[in-house]
């Protein structure tokens, strides 16, 4: 072929049988998704869909539906579209004769009041209308519209069924109207607007974020559980809320699902994870909060398929820790926590990044960002496990230095909120932090316990423990909990009026055995008795031998000395009847 040939052949048109001319391949944009075994023919004319155009005022044109049910009829597959706001079609893909997938084309962020600026179009066969994904792929992707066109027979567009975001929907409490659909005997009878119902909604979305936003601003998050039985989600619902509202995180909705094991990848069923998903996006949140600890697998596969920031139960815990430490041991402990806590779990896509790791940014040559990020975790491990040691021995040698005054130690344990740090305050007239909050205390506070006859002792008190926290997590707040390896008694504090009473002490005794402190004498103390009558105060005291107290009414803290010195020195400082008086009044040591 000359080159005169050659050029006219590319350029101008298909002269030479099996050359395609230039012009053409660069202007035709692919056809995607099942196209295998199509004719060339048949892919020509899907191509050719890329020429069509909607007036912006339209949802469809005659002309697009009578070409998009001609092809569909010719190839018995679906056909899609995405049209945009111009009335241009930017992607073309075919499906199969029940289904459709839509390209790739990412997901926007939650809580964004504009839509995609594309709506779906594509065929359908017979009854098949809108498939439950295209409700799915509406909210998720914040499309414009999703259309279903029925192909008739005889190849000519016959019903069609319109759905598009419900902007009102979280203005009713459920979410099953999320999405407003409507049905049409023809492509003829479509009146709307289409211009002015996509601004209609995105102005009644914009009002709504301007709403929130002027609500406070608070993080708002959707909790999700996963239990065996609906009787341990209640307790632990609601232990999370106060965890929570702790964090400063407002629980919007809460999703359960009741199954035997979580599921080994996404935790909750896909589809309940979907709902979750759809849920998040309709209430414009972007937090789902999981009860229960997710493996970084797991952490890092619902984050890649929801496509939100996902925290589990440790996570909002150590949230918490962080925003409570106050010395500079208790902050180097969380902060070492969340970093070997939160490495594993670390992905591209990690927003929570730079705030673990100091905004951390840039990049290595040859070293991808997550690389850098984690790299530079384990130098900040490294660094932070050495301080913590360093800091660790200044605590051994005052802990000996205490040890050798020769006052016994007594620590104050207990599941978080039953009343520690009030009980503490009452005992020795101090100031510790009270909060009826989860996790007021987090730093080791040793005071002087005053007893009669000339006797002293020291007392600490110590973070609240809570269930199921990862034994890594328990090791990195060692400042704290090596307060207790010293301690020859153990006040275990809990709350009375707790109907979880029981799991509690038995998610502190169990911690207690994994630090290897069980063998430390225990005093059960149940506090809070005021708020209990005092048959059921007296029934469970004798029945788990528990002394019974309220450090708000100084109920029974005359009776708490009489023990803790009968376990310290075997006798009971408070056998002189004038200092039973005083005490029984409610007297303190340090004011008798
Ligand atoms: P963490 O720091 O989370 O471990 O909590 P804690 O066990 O130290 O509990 P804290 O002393 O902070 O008390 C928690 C809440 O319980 C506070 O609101 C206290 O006022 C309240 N509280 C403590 N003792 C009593 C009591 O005997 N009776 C009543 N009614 N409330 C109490």
């Amino acid at each position: 072929m000359s080159l005169a040939q050659w050029l006219f052949t590319v350029v101008i048109g298909p002269t030479w049988p099996n050359t395609k001319p230039l012009l053409e391949v660069i202007s035709i944009r692919h056809v995607t998704g099942n196209t295998a075994g199509l004719k060339p023919s048949q892919k020509r004319l899907l191509e050719r869909t890329y020429q069509r155009r909607v007036a912006p005022d339209r949802i469809i044109s005659p002309e697009l539906a009578r070409h998009l049910a001609g092809i569909s009829r010719e190839i018995g597959r679906q056909v899609g579209v995405l049209v945009n706001r111009r009335g241009q079609i930017e992607d073309v893909f075919v499906g199969d004769a029940h289904r459709i997938y839509l390209p790739d084309i990412g997901r926007t962020r939650a809580g964004q009041s504009n839509l995609r600026g594309l709506r779906h179009i594509h065929t359908v066969f017979g009854k098949d209308g809108l498939h439950r994904d295209d409700f799915a792929d509406l909210t998720k992707l914040r499309l414009d519209l999703v259309v279903a066109l029925e192909t008739r027979d005889d190849g000519q567009p016959g019903k069609l069924t319109t759905a598009h975001i419900n902007p009102n929907a979280h203005k009713a409490k459920r979410t099953i109207d999320h999405v407003t659909s409507e049905d049409y005997r023809s492509i003829y009878e479509v009146e709307v607007d289409f211009k002015e119902l996509v601004e209609e909604i995105e102005r009644e979305l914009g009002r709504q974020t301007k709403a929130r936003k002027a609500d406070g601003g608070q993080t708002r998050a959707v909790l999700v559980g996963v239990y065996d039985r609906k009787q341990t989600a209640q307790w632990r619902l609601e232990e999370m809320q106060e965890l929570a509202t702790t964090a400063g995180v407002h629980i919007e909705d809460v999703i359960i699902q009741i199954r035997p094991k979580p599921d080994p990848k996404l935790v909750v069923g896909r589809g309940k994870l979907e709902e979750v998903v759809l849920e998040c996006l309709d209430l414009d949140i972007e937090l789902i909060i999981f009860d229960h600890n997710l493996n970084p697998t797991q952490a890092r596969a619902v984050a890649a398929f929801s496509d939100l920031k996902v925290i589990d139960r440790t996570q909002l815990i150590l949230d918490i820790f962080a925003q409570h430490a106050q010395s500079r041991d208790g902050k180097l402990q969380v902060e070492l926590a969340q970093l070997k806590y939160n490495l594993p779990r670390l992905t591209d896509l990690d927003a929570g990044l730079s705030r673990l790791t100091g905004g951390i940014g840039g990049r290595g040559p040859g070293e991808t960002k997550l690389e850098i990020n984690r790299r530079r975790a384990r130098d900040r491990i490294t660094k932070l496990e050495n301080e913590i040691g360093a800091l660790s021995k200044q605590r051994h040698l005052r802990r000996r230095k205490r040890q050798n005054s020769g006052a016994p130690i007594v620590s104050v344990v207990g599941y978080t909120n039953a009343g520690k740090s009030t009980l503490l305050n009452v005992l020795t007239s101090s100031e510790v932090l009270v909060a009826d909050q989860l996790f007021a205390t987090l730093d080791p506070t040793s005071r002087r316990l005053r007893f009669p006859m000339e006797r002293e002792a020291i007392i600490t008190d110590t973070v609240g423990f809570i269930r199921d926290l990862p034994p890594d997590l328990i090791r990195a707040f060692r400042a704290t909990l090596e307060e207790l390896e010293g301690a020859d008694v153990l006040l275990h504090v809990v709350d009375i009026s707790d109907p979880m009473r029981d799991e509690k002490i038995e998610a502190v005794r169990a911690l207690l055995e994994e630090l290897h402190l069980a063998e430390i004498p225990e005093i059960l103390i149940y506090n809070k008795c005021d708020l209990v009558d005092s048959i059921t105060k007296r029934g469970l005291c004798q029945k788990d031998k528990a002394v019974g107290t309220s450090a708000i009414t100084r109920e029974g803290l005359a009776d708490l000395i009489g023990t803790i010195s009968q376990k310290l020195w075997r006798t009971n400082v408070l056998d002189t009847e004038e200092n039973w008086l005083d005490y029984s009044q409610g007297k303190l040591p340090a004011e008798a």
